[in-house]
């Protein structure tokens, strides 16, 4: 289990998160949402170990974190690939310090490959590979550390609607089959939604959790729920003001969003980030 415990963080003048505390059970999918800049990357850097909090400590299975470790990895918004390494020895790159034969490194880099759907690619290099397959071997790099938890910071932003449909699916099945606590930052309701038992809903700066939204909808689950949807509508309206304040700021005056609901098209913005 992660607890998160009164965490508070803030950069020289700025203070970025305000007594955060969050508990997330072994397993458990859940993703955090929030306006640009309330510092979802502060916190999911802080959990990983690659930041520290001003106040306060993150807990995994009741030990405090000292920096990083091999049970949590992160995987990033862009996929940072070694260039002059093929796919699988990009994969296999992080397993070679350890004590495992050429025979098992080749196994496991093989079994998670065919997890992504990989395998015919393993001797490609990263520049021969579409952005969708670059982040896939992103993931399988993490995966074949086997890490309890899984940190991704929007790691789908920056592939198309396709692409990242598939890769929702993909995730969803590896979560589904290696019960990976992951936490899972992203601007994307409709992403939230369709992968997380829980969505954390964060403030405007300094940050706090608003809201934290069930989706107790059984796995795996379809695009096309309406059951999705309905969930989808629930993070909006809780988001929606956080999202009005910070446009207010930064465009300093009365801004609303325009609409009170989500469109009723399943093809909307709403899949399109806040
Ligand atoms: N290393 C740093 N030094 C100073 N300020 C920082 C640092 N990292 C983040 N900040 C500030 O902390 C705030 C939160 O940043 P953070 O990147 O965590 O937000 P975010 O919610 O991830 O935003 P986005 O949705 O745009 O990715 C921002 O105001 C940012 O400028
Ligand atoms: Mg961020």
């Amino acid at each position: 289990m992660i607890e998160i415990r009164n965490i508070h963080k803030s950069y020289s003048n700025i203070e970025v998160l305000k007594d955060i505390n969050l508990k997330i059970n072994r397993g458990e999918f859940i993703s955090l949402i929030g306006p640009s800049g309330c510092g979802k990357s502060t916190l999911i850097n802080i959990v990983c170990g690659l930041d520290k909090p001003t106040k306060g400590k993150i807990l995994i299975n009741d030990k405090e974190i000292q920096g990083t470790d091999t049970d949590r990895i992160m995987v990033f918004q862009n996929a940072a690939l070694f260039p002059w390494l093929t796919v699988k020895d990009n994969v296999s790159f992080g397993l070679k310090n350890l004590n495992y034969s050429s025979k098992e490194i080749e196994d496991k880099v093989t079994n998670i490959l065919k997890k992504v759907h990989l395998n015919k690619f393993k001797n490609h290099y990263p520049h021969e590979l579409s952005g969708g397959m670059k982040q896939r071997v992103s993931l399988a790099r993490s995966l074949v550390m086997d890490p309890e938890i899984l940190l991704m910071d929007e790691p789908f932003s920056a592939l198309d609607e396709q692409t990242r449909l598939l890769l929702h699916n993909e995730l969803q099945q590896i979560w589904m089959e290696t019960k990976k606590t992951i936490i899972f930052v992203t601007h994307n309701i409709r992403e939230a939604v369709k992968l997380s038992d829980k969505v954390i809903i964060m403030g405007t700066r300094p940050s706090r959790i608003i809201d934290e939204i069930n989706i107790d909808i059984s796995h795996p689950r379809a695009s096309t729920n309406s059951d999705i949807y309905y969930k989808e509508q629930q993070v909006f309206k809780k988001l929606k003001k956080e999202i009005e304040k910070v446009a207010r700021e930064e465009l300093g005056y009365e801004y609303k969003l325009e609409k009170d609901n989500v469109p009723s098209e399943r093809n909307n913005t709403m899949g399109g980030g806040i």
